[in-house]
């Protein structure tokens, strides 16, 4: 059988360049757009590399998803069996301060993909969604049929991209989407080659004790004290990227394998919270470094206690997350030590 064709957007980034590696030696044949906003082609070279003979079946396409022409003739170019749409702008905080920027980006980003996949008669598609939509959770875990509300713009994104996925299942039964709603990725891959490399400072928790760790930061600001947990600190749902990455080789299983779905939504995550203080110790005992904190008050908007019920992602798509704290922070510390500057150097960061 001939292999299938994957066209993943934002696939130079975090969590797409590690899927990207995993669908290649899973056998796909891949193209990535991405517009390097917020990542780095060296990525796609190291994926590359990183997959030995399967590397040919990878191209690369430097095109921002609203550039209705450019991304029009990707589309042109081949004919792809499904598309993972990872491409976005994440950052809570620039969110809230630039709203318009994240609904254009996000947003148009996403409807000019679904025209494209329209019409070049592409109907399947996987889409990162975010725990984010949960906000502030009435209960955990969080299954998928929890109450949904959007905290900032961002999620507000996440919100409606799902809606919109929604509607157009609906008019069209050819469509065939699922909606992954990722926890909180961690880790890099085990041969520290790629990881995580936010451009600017880090809004989120593990790429700032790394930065802490390699001595780019002086402390970690802890953000709140008080909460009702079992140290005082919050409580989120860590998950390894590479689980996260076969998550979404599972997805296109189903997607491939399961006629009867329409728009289908699951939960990635591994079912257990652990707090800021349990990562700074788990951080400091894989990296032998000490990770100085200062204890501060809440961050406005975030929530106490979050994880994912795994259940339904369990028995439908017959996955689930193999790798616990120890191992997030092993591998998410092999990628720093070995790339304290990212893809880049402390020139390209200043
Ligand atoms: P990332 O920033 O590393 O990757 C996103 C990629 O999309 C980047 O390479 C960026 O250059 C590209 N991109 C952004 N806008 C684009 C556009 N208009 N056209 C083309 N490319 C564009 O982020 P990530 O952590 O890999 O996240 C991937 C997806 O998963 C995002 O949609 C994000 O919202 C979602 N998500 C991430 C997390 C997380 O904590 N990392 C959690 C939940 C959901
Ligand atoms: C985790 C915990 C913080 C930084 C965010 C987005 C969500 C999703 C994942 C995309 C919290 C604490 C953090 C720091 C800290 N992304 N913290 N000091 O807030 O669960 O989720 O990323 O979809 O949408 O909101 O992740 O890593 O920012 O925070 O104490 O410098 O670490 O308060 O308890 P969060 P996070």
């Amino acid at each position: 059988m001939a292999a299938k064709n994957i066209l993943v957007t934002g696939g130079a980034g975090y969590i797409g360049s590690h899927t990207v590696l995993q669908l290649l030696q899973e056998g796909f044949c891949v193209v990535v757009v991405d517009n390097l906003d917020n990542s780095s082609e060296e990525a796609i070279r190291r994926v590359v590399q990183l997959a030995g003979d399967a590397g040919k079946n990878l191209s690369f396409a430097k095109v921002d998803l609203r550039d209705k022409e450019e991304l029009n003739k990707v589309f042109a170019s081949k004919k792809f069996d499904a598309v993972i749409h990872f491409a976005g702008l994440k950052a809570v905080g620039e969110s809230v301060q630039k709203p318009l920027l994240y609904y254009n980006n996000n947003l148009v980003g996403t409807i000019t993909l679904l025209e494209a996949m329209t019409a070049h008669g592409c109907k399947k598609l996987v889409f990162s969604s975010s725990a984010t939509v949960y906000g502030w959770p009435k209960q955990v875990p969080c299954t998928e049929e929890l109450p949904l509300s959007a905290a900032n713009p961002y999620g507000r994104t996440k919100l409606v991209i799902e809606d919109i996925c929604r509607d157009i299942q609906k008019s069209d039964s050819e469509w065939k989407i699922i909606l992954l709603r990722y926890f909180n990725p961690v880790g890099a891959h085990p041969s520290g080659c790629i990881g995580e490399d936010p451009h600017g400072t880090p809004n989120n928790l593990m790429p700032f004790i790394q930065q802490v760790a390699v001595g780019r930061r002086s402390a970690l600001t802890v953000y709140g004290t008080d909460y009702s947990t079992k140290d005082g600190t919050g409580v989120r749902d860590y998950i390894h990227v590479v689980d996260l990455a076969d998550g979404h080789i599972a997805a296109l299983g189903k997607l491939f394998q399961d006629n009867c779905i329409g728009c289908e939504v699951y939960n990635l995550g591994t079912g257990k919270g652990t707090s800021v203080l349990e990562i700074v110790t788990a951080f400091e005992k894989a990296s032998g470094k000490k990770i100085p904190l200062i204890m501060a008050s809440r961050r406005p908007g975030d929530a106490e206690i979050v994880y994912a019920s795994t259940e339904k992602a369990e028995h439908e798509l017959k996955w689930r997350a193999k790798h616990g704290i120890m191992e997030m922070c092993r591998d998410q510390w092999n990628w720093a030590s070995r790339n304290p500057w990212g893809y880049g150097s402390p020139e390209s960061h200043s």
